[in-house]
């Protein structure tokens, strides 16, 4: 799926992650793919340059809320598509330091544009990465078919141990469906961000490609980060023999997505042909996976004893998120391909060659 008719790409964050995955799949082949990446201490273990990051990338250290960064930056790079990835990542930590994540996310991002302005340039293409964050609970259907979204569970409701919606079960989120309703102020700035770049968007008539990523883990992730990537923290208690910790009464859901697989849908969303606009996918493997199940199925891997449900809570967790993905396996070339089963094993393959 290479693209040769990416130009010059510039990956703010490009350092993280998913930037090294992608940089794997697409730096060789675009006219140049530079990455500005502040090497966050909470993410990387050293300020060095990433052994995953492609070879054919180039790395320039720099803060993307910088002025004075994205001033040198743009004088030396004209990008033809931005993938925009650089962001404060902690969902639970963002309740105590909100500031940290709206700066990074949201001063980021206008910093970005206002940089673009001054140097007079507009990429033909924005790409941003999103999150299944701005959908807070999304929508839940009572027992007698009506829909509606009710917003955030309260302190009072999480401390009675009443972890679900009385009367109702959760639906799976979609971009066609679902209002935005962020429960933390991670998801508030990361739809901050989908408003910001669709209003210059629109202003400047170029495009902009919404990636909703619900929880992405596999090889590469951070495992210094004790802030998010629960695929990563999970494997690492159970790799050392520990009972795995498991929130309310286990049946939190996510929609867990590998690396792989998001790589592709960001190669598959940039090989579309250019329009003008915005447009919005979801990102998964349209599959939900309880906490629970998650958890036992990396303490079976490694013979660790099983999880342990404790019935703690954390303020603006979501109770379920998953996706439907039909508008983006309809509309992109691609299609998740990995299971949890196997997303799990190749975890835990890599996290012993990292030991
Ligand atoms: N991993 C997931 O499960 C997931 C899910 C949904 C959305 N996303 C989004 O995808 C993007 C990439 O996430 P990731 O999983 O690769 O995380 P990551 O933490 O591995 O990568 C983010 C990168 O951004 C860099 N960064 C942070 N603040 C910066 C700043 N001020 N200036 C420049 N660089 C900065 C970090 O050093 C890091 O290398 C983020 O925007 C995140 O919100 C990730």
């Amino acid at each position: 799926m290479a693209n040769a008719q990416l130009g010059v790409v510039l990956v703010t964050g490009g350092a993280g992650f998913i930037g090294c995955a992608l940089s794997q799949k697409l730096a060789a082949s675009s006219e140049r793919w530079v990455a500005v990446d502040v090497m966050h201490p909470q993410v990387h273990q050293t300020a060095e340059r990433p052994a995953d990051l492609h070879s054919a990338a180039e790395l320039i250290v720099g803060d993307v809320t910088d002025a004075a960064v994205w001033d040198e930056v743009l004088a030396s790079v004209r990008p033809d598509v931005i993938i925009h990835l650089a962001a404060e990542t902690g969902t639970a930590q963002s309740l105590h330091e909100a500031t940290r994540h709206a700066d990074a996310n949201v001063v980021g991002t206008t910093a970005m544009l206002d940089a673009l302005g001054r140097a007079g340039h507009v990429p033909a293409r924005i790409v941003l990465s999103s999150s299944r964050a701005v959908y807070g609970e999304g929508s839940w259907q009572r027992e007698d078919g009506t829909v509606y979204q009710p917003g955030m569970r309260s302190h009072a409701q999480l401390e009675a141990g009443q972890w679900d919606f009385p009367g109702a079960r959760a639906l799976p989120s979609s971009v066609d469906a679902t209002i935005p309703s962020p429960t933390s102020v991670y998801g508030a700035t990361k739809l901050a961000q989908e408003h910001i770049l669709a209003a210059w968007v629109g202003a400047l008539d170029t495009e902009l490609t919404i990636l909703r990523l619900q929880n992405v883990y596999g090889p590469g992730q951070s495992l210094i980060n004790s802030y998010t990537g629960i695929v990563s923290l999970f494997s690492q208690m159970a790799e050392q023999g520990a009972s795995i910790p498991v929130y309310e009464d286990g049946l939190i859901t996510r929609d867990f997505v590998y690396i792989d697989d998001v790589a592709n849908a960001f190669v598959a969303a940039l090989a579309r042909p250019r329009a003008s606009g915005v447009s919005r996918y979801d990102v998964g493997s349209g599959v939900g996976t309880t906490i629970l199940e998650l958890a036992a199925a990396i303490a079976e891997y490694h013979g660790a004893p099983a999880p342990a449900i404790n019935g703690a809570f954390r303020d603006g967790d979501v109770r379920f998120a998953a996706c439907t993905i039909d508008r983006t396996l309809a509309e992109l070339d691609w299609a998740p391909q990995w299971s949890v089963a196997q997303g799990v094993a190749g975890l835990q393959e890599w996290i012993a060659a990292q030991a």
